[in-house]
């Protein structure tokens, strides 16, 4: 999974057709010329998600080329069509091999394909790295979320779980369930620390994997929010589908939300309803589910990949609702604190300016 905001329809709403119909036409493009063996292309509310299956492996070149000018031509068409943020993510110019480090969001697996290989992709919009960081613990170490670290023997021997240290980038890995309680020491500070990807214990099989890159780390200031991607395997000796989705019965807090400076619940929600509108929220998350089979997603006889849209159900409509009453709680205490980010989180947002303006008439106390 390759992930930009390339620009979008009023304000940071949604990408519109015109910017989907390159990155078909792109990425057809690719499976012809044997680049990849097939995609997916979807939208987490004004980002551009391109879910990619191919054989070159992780962190390949052509695979991030491929990404890399799909993204700039969606910016250029957005910028004739003066879309909204045209190339926002596109941080830097000079392509050198790699996305990583240029705005655009990646999670990628390398996998040794199953007999049947069940995949959930996500995608959050108005959200940083690190918001994956709950669900990934309930899923991977929570007893109480996932029935099988108790049922399956093939699970009792835990997973491990590589955690980035956004600010110093630097990484650890700490196995659960011996070291259950340091990793939640660390994961629980969502704005610094980010589950970068999980193994099983017993045979290093990669389970899961997300984007940990930080925009504003990047580019040193507020650009709009990371909206992070990840990438689970599910069943056999792995957690069920519906245990990779029981975190998301309830809503609970990220950061990000309008200007990328507020606590917002997530909201999960089908690819219908993937667009952030409410103080431009509240934050979104999407859930596909597919098969991978001989190299490819799974298609029908037609050669379309066969995508279930996971959060277009009715089970997840009283966490829609909570979502809503905590949004409102929180709005209703407008730009006070906790409603508003720390004022360390706050560093890369545009309030520095308006406080910027404010130092010199600081006077001091006698
Ligand atoms: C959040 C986001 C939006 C914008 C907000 C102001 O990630 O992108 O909440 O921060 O709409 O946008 P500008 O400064 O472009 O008017
Ligand atoms: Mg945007
Ligand atoms: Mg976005």
């Amino acid at each position: 999974m390759i992930k930009c905001d390339v620009g979008s329809l009023a304000g940071h709403h949604i990408v519109p057709k015109p910017l989907f119909d390159i990155a078909e036409k792109n990425l057809k493009k690719a499976v012809e010329k044997g680049v990849i063996n097939n995609f997916y292309v979807f939208n987490a509310g004004d980002d551009l998600e391109l879910l990619m299956v191919h054989e070159k492996g992780e962190q390949n070149k052509e695979i991030h080329k491929l990404a890399w000018d799909t993204f700039k031509e969606c910016a250029n068409k957005a910028s004739k069509l003066k879309l909204y943020a045209a190339g926002q993510d596109l941080l830097k110019t000079a392509f050198s091999g790699n996305v990583r480090g240029m705005g655009p969001g990646v999670a990628e697996i390398e996998i040794e394909e199953r007999a049947s290989d069940p995949i959930v992709v996500f995608a959050a919009d108005k959200t940083s790295a690190g918001s994956f960081n709950y669900p990934l613990f309930r899923i991977f170490a929570d007893p109480m979320n996932t029935a099988g670290l108790v049922i399956d023997p093939h699970m009792l021997c835990g997973f491990k779980f590589e955690v980035i240290d956004t600010k110093e980038n630097k990484s650890i890995i700490l196995k659960c369930p011996e070291e259950m309680y340091e990793l939640l020491a660390l994961i629980g500070t969502v704005g610094r620390y980010a589950i970068s990807r999980v193994w099983r214990a017993s045979d290093n099989l990669i389970c899961a994997a997300s984007s940990v890159s930080k925009l504003s780390l990047i580019a040193g200031k507020y650009v709009g929010k990371d909206d992070p991607v990840m990438i689970a395997r599910a069943q056999h000796g792995l957690p069920a589908v519906g245990e990779i989705l029981a975190p998301f019965m309830h809503s609970y807090f990220v950061q990000g939300w309008m200007r990328g400076s507020h606590w917002g619940p997530i909201m999960p929600v089908g690819l219908k309803s993937s667009k952030c509108t409410v103080f431009d929220g509240p934050p979104r998350i999407v859930a596909l589910g597919f098969q991978v089979a001989n190299g490819q997603i799974s298609s029908d006889d037609e050669g379309n990949p066969m995508i279930a849209d996971l959060f277009d159900d009715p089970a997840f409509a009283l966490a829609r609702r909570e979502a809503m009453q905590n949004a409102c709680v929180l709005r209703n205490m407008g730009e006070f604190e906790p409603a508003r980010l720390s004022s360390e989180e706050m560093e890369y947002t545009t309030i520095q300016q308006v406080l910027g303006k404010l130092g010199k008439r600081f006077k001091p106390i006698r």
